[in-house]
């Protein structure tokens, strides 16, 4: 991979641009891999460019490490090691960047979160942490991202990624004229109208930052359209549909769907592994005759409670499951410090005791909830399941799925929602939901329960082979053909 994108680009030196670093710092020194896929998916991207990362200090071992260490720190990626720059916020500007303007307000627009009759209400809490917190921060970023690039030998190739840093694209076009820039929106876009909860100045400002890009990447074709007419009725700007292009000040911003994947290769190697396979000897000690099972951050937008009151009617509806099934929810802790995200666990919680307190007994336990963080837990249940619940309100992607698909052994059938990014790649391959609809999804449950094995090996299968024909290192060689073909050597027409 390395080999083809320096062949492909030779003329650049890539930056990469998160909220988060690569791998994170243990008080002792050493480094853990940051938490979720889609840091496994950026460090393949890493590596294969070679690019250097800059990351915000979320926190106080962050904020020490990188105060130490004037220039670039030196952190493990996958394979090889990469150089690591930090932006150092302040924790006041950091709280409100990330945990008050970020999260919730963003990514509760971008998965259509908001019950809009009662919030969000737009207050001069939320003003203060767009000003103070998100420009800001997305500021000290761009400036950290600058300060690398006029280091660098080559043109620089800036990749940004995600919802938090929607102004460092524009902020390094003003600084840097001839840099190639590209965003990737790992979300879902919503529609214009959704996009006027926000008060016109904030979300003029997070286009104009994605319009200082050359390529705007997002997960699937529905984002890219929503990206474009954004553009045009919110903007006012000219959108060419067919190009799939916004001009704006002079350049064309093209907009792209890559939909993300995970690296096959080394997801069924840890699928073999001894650590996996010990977990599933575990797994065989408790499992019933039938197993469903998700795998989560606890994030409402995930839907978990609604996936629960389905399974409560399919126990309702088919009383001769009792006993027999049982629904395993492995989440992962997810921003705990944001009081919307803890109230979530609460409410987790308390249906879960609801349905075990209804229907258990002292022989069957109709809910297993764990609540922690082991990937190779994770793995063993997606290789173990009868049927994978995958129901997000929306979600940009979810490498849940994929990963289920490529690594499940039981041929088992995957529920999935229909708002999910996923769902364009593996629509024939699943049975899908509308995740708002329970008795939809009970009714799924109970097919993917019932399905006869012939069936249920055909969607496996169908399943697995997506996944298989489109890689990580398909969604990498996809961007960076792209940005040859378009940014680097346009056919000027
Ligand atoms: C989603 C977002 C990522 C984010 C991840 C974990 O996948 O798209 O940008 O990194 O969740 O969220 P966290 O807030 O813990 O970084």
């Amino acid at each position: 991979m390395r080999a083809y994108v320096a062949r492909t680009l030779p003329a650049c030196s890539p930056i990469l641009v998160c909220n988060r670093a690569p791998r994170e710092p243990n008080p002792d020194g050493t480094f853990k891999r940051g938490a979720g896929g889609v840091i496994t998916a950026l460090l393949t991207l890493a590596e294969a460019t070679e690019a250097e990362w800059v990351a915000c200090a979320r926190n106080d071992d962050e904020r020490q490490l990188a105060t130490g260490h004037g220039a670039a720190l030196t952190v493990p990626l996958l394979n090889s090691t990469g150089r690591l720059h930090y932006a150092v916020p302040t924790k006041e500007q950091y709280d409100m960047y990330y945990g008050v303007f970020a999260n919730p307000v963003l990514w509760f627009i971008q998965h259509y979160l908001w019950d809009l009759g009662n919030e969000p209400v737009i207050d001069d809490r939320i003003h203060q942490a767009w000003e103070e917190g998100y420009v800001e921060v997305n500021r000290q970023l761009a400036q950290k991202v600058v300060e690398v690039a006029r280091q660098a030998p080559k043109r620089p190739l800036v990749l940004v990624h995600d919802y938090q840093l929607y102004l460092v694209p524009g902020l390094v076009r003003r600084a840097l004229p001839e840099a190639m820039l590209q965003h990737f929106v790992h979300v879902p876009w919503p529609t214009p109208q959704y996009w006027k909860v926000l008060p016109k100045p904030m979300r003029d400002a997070i286009l104009e930052g994605l319009l200082g890009c050359d390529i705007v990447g997002f997960q699937s074709s529905l984002d890219v359209r929503n990206f474009l007419l954004t553009c045009e009725e919110n903007a006012g700007l000219q959108v060419d549909e067919r190009e799939r292009a916004v001009f704006y000040g002079g350049r064309v911003v093209y907009a792209r769907h890559y939909p993300i994947s995970i690296d096959v290769a080394t997801t069924s190697r840890l699928a073999a592994s001894r650590g996996v396979k010990r977990q599933e000897r575990d797994i065989a000690s408790w499992r019933p005759p039938r197993l469903i099972s998700r795998i989560d951050r606890t994030d409402p937008s995930k839907n978990i409670v609604r996936g629960f009151i389905a399974y409560d009617k399919l126990l309702r509806y088919h009383p001769e499951l009792r006993g027999e099934v049982q629904f395993w929810a492995f989440l992962q802790p997810s921003r705990q410090d944001v009081a919307v995200y803890s109230r979530y666990v609460r409410q987790i919680r308390q249906i879960v005791g609801r349905i075990n307190s209804e229907f258990g007994t002292e022989a069957w336990l109709p809910v297993r909830l764990e609540i922690g963080e082991s990937e190779r837990k994770a793995v063993a249940s997606l290789k173990n399941f009868d049927v994978l619940l995958v129901n997000p309100v929306y979600d940009g992607l979810n490498l849940v799925v994929k990963e289920g698909a490529l690594v499940n052994v039981t041929n088992g059938v995957i529920v999935l929602s229909e708002n999910a990014g996923a769902h364009e790649e593996l629509h024939a391959h699943v049975l899908s939901i509308n995740p708002f609809d329970v008795e939809a999804t009970a009714a799924a449950l109970y097919a993917g329960l019932t399905m006869v094995l012939e069936d249920r090996r055909r969607l496996n299968e169908g399943a697995r082979e997506v996944v298989r024909s489109n890689d990580i290192t398909r969604w990498i060689s996809r961007q960076v053909q792209d940005l040859r073909d378009l940014v680097m050597a346009p056919v000027r027409v």
